[in-house]
């Protein structure tokens, strides 16, 4: 078999790109992009395989999140910091739950590329290309946003670098200090309507306490002060990615240059396509969306060609099946995991399959959905004996009214406030506080059921 080149899924059926008008433009851009920098850096790439590799032995704990579609136009310090201080809100509160580390990855610094589910859209009777991301085109609806724009990947790089940039700093500038970010939780377990969340905060608060007590501060303890967090993104410009993709010298293995981890998506999964021939060939974690439509032989196929080694921490499982239907589906991929050996991370992506139209005619996500399909996730593993491993959400830190539901009731009729998603619907903070407390519930209580099934 010949060596694996960068360039070889153009020799593969491909879905979901888009069709640029201007070669000589597009050939400019992808040669200016292979010059530049690559976002990440193989070692931390091959770090984070390593604790995804904890992850898959129920030693550690996932939490992916962040924006459907990161935007150029709400590009700002502020976005990129409130979402980070969510996630390590979250992040706080599942570790107390799981009692293992939690693994932090974000949606973020490269996530701006769009499957669609329709090549056109319709509106009055004009029918355009659809919007298929800031990294392609614009999501103004008229002739020229709509057609595809090579100079936009150098936009995106520049977004992209700026906010790991700034990530790097919030990891390590002492802003991360888990003292910080439980003072930061108050505002959502203090109020009235959190009343049931406020004994487990209560129950962190004290550990916190008794750290500081035993001298474990964040002067004084470097790991409490700082963080790891890493970036991910679909990988599903693969004009972007391969200029993007770098030989590393250490391993003499290529990386996907554009974040740390990527993932292929639940339209894009073709055994034989073009987006898992390029993540065949690069070191970095790779993820991979599971819908009802996968049966257990598109796994198994998948499975061979992207984890061949099996190599534990390279390949995460996201199912996102929806709620009602988890059980239908998950067992028959739980199995084909089982009969292939296989070293995987089982995510629950509780989003992509509860997305519904309100009566308002926006697109939402209802609270109770997200929270019962991770509920039905976590019920097939317990059954199954095998390891839930981590969730992934679209979410944001800012107070938008995208989802409904939770304590602080979104209705359907609040939707129209402040709906801001250039894609899909994101719980907003207190919506992603909420479930992580409700996610550290049911990893409690499988600990517990698990330490009695031991003692017996
Ligand atoms: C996404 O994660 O934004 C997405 C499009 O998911 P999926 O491929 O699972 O539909
Ligand atoms: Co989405």
């Amino acid at each position: 078999m010949s060596e694996w080149q960068k360039s070889d899924w153009r020799n593969k059926p491909r879905v979901q790109m888009p069709e640029y008008t201007d070669e000589a433009s597009l050939k400019a851009v992808e040669g200016k992009l292979a010059g530049y920098p690559p976002l990440v850096f193989a070692g931390e790439a091959r770090r984070l395989k390593a604790h995804l590799g904890a992850v898959s032995r129920g030693e550690a704990f996932l939490l992916q999140g962040g924006d459907c579609a990161e935007s150029f136009a709400e590009f700002s310090a502020d976005q990129i910091r409130d979402t980070f201080k969510v996630m390590l809100q979250m992040a706080m509160v599942l570790t107390y739950g799981a009692k293992v580390p939690v693994v932090k990855v974000g949606r973020m610094a490269g996530q701006f590329a769009k499957p669609r589910s329709a090549p056109t859209e319709t509106i009055d009777g004009v029918e355009l290309p659809s919007y298929r991301g800031d990294i392609i085109n614009g999501f103004d609806f008229n002739t020229d946003a709509r057609i595809p724009d090579p100079d936009r990947m150098l936009q995106a790089y520049t977004q992209a670098a700026a906010t790991l940039n700034l990530l790097r700093a919030f990891s390590t500038g002492g802003f991360a200090d888990i003292h910080r970010v439980y003072q930061w939780t108050l505002g959502f377990t203090d109020a009235p309507e959190a009343e049931k969340y406020r004994e487990m905060a209560q129950r962190i608060s004290d550990s916190l306490d008794f750290m500081t007590a035993a001298g474990l501060t964040g002067e004084t303890n470097h790991e409490l002060s700082t963080v790891d967090f890493y970036t991910s993104h679909e990988a599903l410009l693969l004009e972007y990615e391969e200029a993007l993709c770098r030989l590393d010298s250490t391993s003499g293995k290529w990386l996907a240059g554009s974040g740390h981890m990527i993932w292929i998506g639940d339209r894009t999964r073709q055994p034989d396509g073009a987006h898992v021939e390029f993540c065949k060939g690069v070191q970095n974690p790779i993820g991979l969306k599971c819908g009802p439509s996968m049966t257990s032989g598109h796994l198994k196929a998948l499975m061979s060609a992207l984890n061949p080694e099996n190599e534990p921490g390279r390949l995460t499982l996201i199912a996102r099946f929806g709620a009602g239907s988890v059980g239908e589906h998950l067992p028959r991929l739980v199995k084909a995991v089982q009969e292939e050996g296989a070293n995987v991370v089982w995510s629950c992506d509780p989003m992509h399959g509860n997305t519904i139209k309100s009566t308002s005619g926006y697109k939402t996500r209802p609270f109770d959905s997200v929270l019962r399909e991770v509920r039905e996730f976590f019920q097939v593993h317990n059954a199954e004996g095998t390891i839930p491993g981590g969730v992934h959400f679209e979410m944001t830190g800012k107070d938008v009214t995208e989802c409904t539901g939770g304590v602080r009731a979104v209705t359907d009729e609040d939707l129209s406030d402040r709906y801001h998603t250039a894609c899909d619907p994101r719980l907003n903070a207190s919506q992603s506080l909420e479930l992580a407390f409700l996610v550290a519930e049911e990893l409690s209580n499988r600990r517990t059921k698990l330490a009695d099934a031991a003692a017996v």
